[in-house]
């Protein structure tokens, strides 16, 4: 254990003990013993703070030496001194030295493997929101939700923004931490994610299978500045069910199976579609399953407002390249039977569907054609037909 795991341990150790004095003040009705309790609660927030103030210390100079220039005796290439380059390309020209520091402990392979300026400023992005050291957990037990640590401790295998922990009841979730600051009183903060779900949950019914999130905001102030590398302001998380695996890590499912889930789809993309608004991202990765193998639809970060311009989507499953054009829910009708298709071709979808990095229609109908022909698949044939290609504007001559 280094030395700034050593403070982190330190510093969530006092932070339970805050939380523990705070629970005794809570159910402490001895006027005598909650004068003690309060002293021992600011005696407590005082080493915190210390603790705070002595990381911070230690995280500049891992970021002070890092920014060395390389020796040039030794011919090797600096990874970090490019890195810098390739974020000053970004615009980015006086990096945050927490933020540097913090990438370079928590994934210094990526610092290495980054090789253009879109990735290191991706990176750079996604470092400002890794989880402070405790503090944000901290931030989120006020909440309500008490935070384990990242879903993804190999930060190679997904983004550092999801955590995961358990609601106060108990339930395990997963929490997904948003850009966007929000000003006080004016701007919400969560950006276009955080504001599309705000939309789609309103009085959903529990049987809508859209992946129920909950939004949380909590205020990053001057005190927690320092150690998270982020701006203060008003801040916006998803706090969701934990669900047991995306579609795309399950086992190869039975066409039965894909066609229970993709009629689950239709009505989370119609839920989506009434309230005026398109997915843009459907696909295997945001598709969760749950313990009963029912299927959620989840992750907003494309989802925007019908007839307004595609900011982001994933191509290869899309008829065109769609990114800027007004978003329709054909394209959401087309990237379900997509997945589906993909579903039933795991290992040769690409060869089946990709041309020119989209997937076209008449790919997409050849392949159901396919499917029709085959052995207890023709149910699933027929409703990608009917319902799924005939509403993306194209559909097939099934016999
Ligand atoms: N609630 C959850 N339960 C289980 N895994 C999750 C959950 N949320 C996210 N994941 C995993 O993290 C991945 C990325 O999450 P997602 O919300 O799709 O974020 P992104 O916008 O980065 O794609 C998912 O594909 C899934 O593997
Ligand atoms: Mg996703």
């Amino acid at each position: 254990m280094d030395v700034i795991d050593a403070l982190e341990a330190k510093i969530a150790k006092v932070e339970k003990d805050i939380e523990a004095v705070e629970g005794q003040i809570a159910t402490c009705t001895d006027k005598e013993t909650l004068v003690y309790l309060r002293d021992k609660k600011k005696q407590l927030r005082d080493e915190n703070n210390h603790l705070l103030e002595k990381e911070l210390i230690l995280l500049r100079n891992a970021a002070a030496t890092t920014v060395l220039p390389p020796d040039p005796s030794s011919g090797l290439p600096s990874y970090y001194q490019r890195f810098l380059k390739l974020l000053s390309l970004g615009k980015i020209t006086t990096p945050n030295p927490v933020v540097l520091a913090a990438i370079k402990r928590r994934c210094p392979s990526r610092l290495w493997m980054v090789d253009n300026c879109d990735d290191a400023v991706d990176l750079y992005r996604e470092a400002q929101l890794f989880p402070g050291p405790s503090t944000e957990g901290h931030l989120l037990t006020q909440l309500g939700l008490r935070v384990n640590g990242p879903l993804f401790p190999n930060p190679a295998d997904g983004p550092a923004s999801l955590l995961v922990g358990a609601t106060d009841d108990g339930s395990p979730v997963v929490v997904k931490l948003l850009r966007g600051v929000g000003t006080a009183g004016a701007q919400q903060p969560g950006g276009a994610e955080a504001e599309a779900c705000r939309v789609l949950m309103e009085s959903k019914p529990a049987a809508v299978p859209l992946v129920p999130v909950r939004i949380v905001t909590f205020e990053i102030g001057i005190n927690h500045v320092s150690v998270v590398g982020r701006a203060p302001g008003l801040y916006a998380a998803l706090c969701m069910p934990r669900y047991v695996s995306s579609l795309r890590s399950m086992v190869q499912l039975s066409a039965a199976a894909v066609l229970a889930g993709g009629r689950r789809m239709v009505a989370a993309l119609e839920w989506i579609h009434d309230k005026q608004y398109i997915h843009m991202d459907v696909k295997a990765d945001n598709i969760f399953v749950d313990m009963e193998g029912r299927w959620w639809l989840g992750d907003f970060g494309s989802t925007v407002r019908k007839g307004s311009p595609v900011t982001s989507t994933t191509t290869w499953f899309a008829p065109r390249k769609v990114l800027d054009l007004p978003a329709e829910p054909q394209y959401d009708w087309h990237m379900l039977a997509v997945a589906l298709v993909c579903e039933m071709n795991r290992k040769s979808w690409k060869e089946l569907l990709v041309e020119d990095g989209c997937s076209p229609s008449k790919n997409l109908i050849a392949a159901v054609k396919e499917l029709h022909g085959r052995d207890g698949c023709a149910e699933l044939a027929r409703f990608l037909n009917d319902e799924l290609l005939t509403r993306a504007g194209c559909s097939a001559a099934l016999p």
